[in-house]
């Protein structure tokens, strides 16, 4: 594949880092935000770390323009508690790619996301208030992300990954989608999940958990 210019929000994440380092492997241009520079472990020429924060467009705005995909991985459970920043955060993001032409957006979000109009699992609602009730903040947002995409971005080409994470340990295989079942990876699938579902064109407007390959 020809050289891509990958913008990437929530780089220095568990998945994020991961997510840098294969699009640099695989040979590509990577623009990444981040609050702390110095959290990125990757390094390389195709590499360009711009200081800033979501919160503020100025930081971000000027690093839409050229792009061809656009991916975020972003989270700040304990902001997230009190508001929804990622979903302000992609209201202003969508109308910027619209600005500039820039048409694909892969967003990851959890396994515990629901898809408006749907109902989650008695056991998947019982995980989320129970074991993961420190993240309800977050999945909210999450969930108004999906909604704001799903209502308001038709024209975009959106992805969202509903990713089930429980380590940050070694491969445990290759993921794929998945309507129905979702499989507890390691950040590292999850990363290459993100990196082969925003390259495929039939995952566009799709809000998929994410399984191992049997
Ligand atoms: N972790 C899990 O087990 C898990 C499981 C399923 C789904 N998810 C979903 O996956 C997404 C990412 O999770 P993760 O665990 O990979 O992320 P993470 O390790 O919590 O990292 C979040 C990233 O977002 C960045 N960020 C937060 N606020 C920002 C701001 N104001 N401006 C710029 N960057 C900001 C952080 O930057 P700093 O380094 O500066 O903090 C960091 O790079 C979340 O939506 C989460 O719900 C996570």
């Amino acid at each position: 594949m020809r050289q891509k210019t990958f913008l990437v929000f929530g780089a220095t994440g568990q998945t994020g880092q991961h997510f840098v380092a294969l699009a640099l492997k695989a040979g590509h241009k990577v623009r990444a935000l981040a609050r702390n520079p110095e959290k990125l472990t990757s390094t390389g020429a195709d590499l360009r770390v711009h200081p800033g924060s979501i919160h503020t467009a100025a930081d971000w705005a000027g690093l839409v323009p050229g792009a061809d995909y656009v991916v975020a991985m972003l989270g700040d459970r304990k902001t997230q508690e009190k508001h929804n920043i990622n979903t302000a955060f992609v209201r202003s993001l969508i109308p910027a790619m619209r600005a500039h032409g820039v048409k694909r957006l892969l967003y990851q979000a959890g396994g515990l996301t629901r898809v408006p109009g749907r109902r989650l699992s008695p056991v998947v609602w019982t995980i989320r208030k129970s074991v993961a009730r420190g993240y309800e903040g977050q999945h909210r947002d999450n969930e108004a992300v999906l909604r704001y995409l799903m209502q308001d971005a038709g024209d975009i080409e959106w992805m969202v990954h509903r990713a089930g994470i429980g380590s940050n340990g070694p491969s445990r295989g290759v993921l794929q989608r998945s309507a129905s079942k979702i499989s507890i990876a390691t950040f590292q699938d999850c990363a290459a999940y993100n990196y082969r579902t925003v390259l495929d064109p039939a995952a566009v407007h799709t809000y998929d958990m994410s399984k191992y390959q049997k």
